[in-house]
């Protein structure tokens, strides 16, 4: 199985950024945790990281025949971007959203997912295990 493993803006700044919420690792960090976790499975992994919409969206759009799943991280994305939606839904690849926090207990505003319901599930608060539950839902489809 492929799966493609998207992260969307600041998230290049995970370690720095606010590390009482999103904890003290890299994005690098990240994708060593996630490779070392997928290392005796029968799965393929690649990443990509970008604080562009319209770079997510293409990079969405070229997936539709390379992958079996994505994993989708939209970070601020997630709360306004009907475009992400109609990307997820325009490829009919089960997608998992995921966040590192648990995006229910924070601000209103971050309460909205504007792309979770073109995903197949969403997972989130269980910092980058979110990720790796992911995986494991992908996997078992
Ligand atoms: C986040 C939660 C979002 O609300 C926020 O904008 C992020 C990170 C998370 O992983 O917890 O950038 O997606």
């Amino acid at each position: 199985m492929k799966i493609l493993v998207i992260n969307g803006p600041n998230m290049q700044l995970l370690g720095k950024r606010e590390p009482q919420i999103y904890g003290t690792q890299t994005l690098s960090d990240l994708q060593n945790v996630l490779i070392a976790f997928t290392e005796n499975m029968e799965v393929e992994l690649s990443f990509f990281q970008s604080n562009h919409e319209g770079k997510i969206i293409d990079k969405i759009a070229e997936s539709a025949e390379k992958v079996n799943g994505i994993i989708i991280n939209p970070a601020a994305y997630t709360h306004t971007s009907v475009a992400i939606h109609d990307a997820i839904k325009g490829i009919g690849i089960p997608t998992v959203e995921v966040h590192l926090s648990n995006i229910n207990a924070r601000e209103g505003f971050r309460h909205k997912s504007c792309t979770a319901p073109a995903c197949i599930g969403q997972i989130c608060g269980f910092g980058f295990d979110s990720y790796k539950l992911a995986i494991q839902a992908l996997m078992s489809m």
